[in-house]
């Protein structure tokens, strides 16, 4: 095993792509950067990569090397899913360790910026330690936390995530399927390609948001019931449009985060975020948790 001089690689937290969702940390995080690291998932997240580079030319303040790396293909419906990710996650962490090495000198400082919060539904803090693991490339880690999604859904529908002294879960499309999870009264679903709402009680409360941050966020809240075919309907169309979607929603118990009017919230361009550069031509761009 050969020993490096270390390196320091801040993962930052941006938000989800308004640029007035990074905190002051993160902005002072990245000032004095000399080179900023970007999975580059596919040819259509090009404008993903933009993004981040509007940030970075926005909050660096010295000449610094933007390397994108390209992330290895992924199998999207495996039949064994965790070996699947496995395999995945020991792909992306090679290639960024070759990236590392290569482009990060002894003594300087590199980024990965990583969209909404490091933690939540997020695989570089597990493919980081895995590169420590290897014990091949001395990294001296800083986590900058950032908004998450769960937090911009709450904010745009002005509601919040618990009942009183509620429990909440977080968690996939594909977990919800196998039904409500036991003992919470609030259920946040990430990661849903296709919701279709099956087996869940329709007088659950539901707020949708897709796009959020962006000029064409979108924001839906009723009964379950109600307006779960309006979400479904909008989600395809929106879909067609952008060529890809990424939506979240919170489901509860309470019924007190119902609109009077029960009206469709359709807020579109709340925010400065520049949505023209995530329009990629196909799926959602995101990874595996
Ligand atoms: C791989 S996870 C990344 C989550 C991210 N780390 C966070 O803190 O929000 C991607 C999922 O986050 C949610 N998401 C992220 N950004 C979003 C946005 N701008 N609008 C709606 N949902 C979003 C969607 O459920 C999407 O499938």
């Amino acid at each position: 095993m050969s020993e490096s001089p270390t390196r320091t690689l801040r993962v930052v937290g941006i938000g989800t792509g308004d640029p007035e969702h990074l905190t002051l940390q993160a902005v002072r995080a990245l000032a004095d950067i000399d080179a900023v690291f970007v999975l580059d998932k596919r040819a259509e997240t090009a404008d993903l990569v933009a993004t981040r580079k509007r940030i970075c030319d926005a909050h660096i303040a010295r000449p610094y090397r933007l390397v994108a790396v390209d992330d290895p293909p992924r199998e999207r419906n495996p039949a064994d899913y965790g070996a699947t990710v496995e395999a995945w996650h020991a792909a992306r962490a090679e290639r960024l360790e070759a990236a590392f090495a290569a482009h990060l000198g002894p003594g300087e400082a590199g980024a990965l910026l990583v969209w909404g919060d490091p933690a939540l539904y997020d695989s570089t803090l597990r493919i980081l330690e895995r590169i420590a693991a290897r014990g091949r490339l001395r990294l001296a880690c800083e986590v900058i936390p950032g908004i998450s999604s769960v937090q911009v859904l709450c904010a745009r529908h002005a509601v919040p995530l618990n009942a009183i002294g509620g429990a909440i879960c977080i968690t996939t499309g594909r977990r919800l399927a196998a039904g409500w999870p036991e003992g919470v009264e609030s259920v946040v679903v990430m990661l849903d390609g296709d919701p279709t709402f099956a087996g869940l009680d329709p007088d659950l409360t539901i707020h949708w948001g897709a796009y959020l941050g962006a000029p064409d966020e979108i924001l839906v809240a009723g009964r379950l019931g109600d307006v779960a075919d309006d979400i479904r309907r909008l989600r395809a169309e929106a879909r067609t449009r952008h060529g890809w979607i990424m939506d979240i929603y919170l489901l509860s118990r309470d019924k007190s985060g119902i609109p009077k009017d029960k009206s469709l919230g359709g807020v579109q361009g709340q925010g400065p975020w520049q949505g023209a550069a995530l329009h990629p031509p196909k799926d959602s761009p995101f990874g595996s948790p």
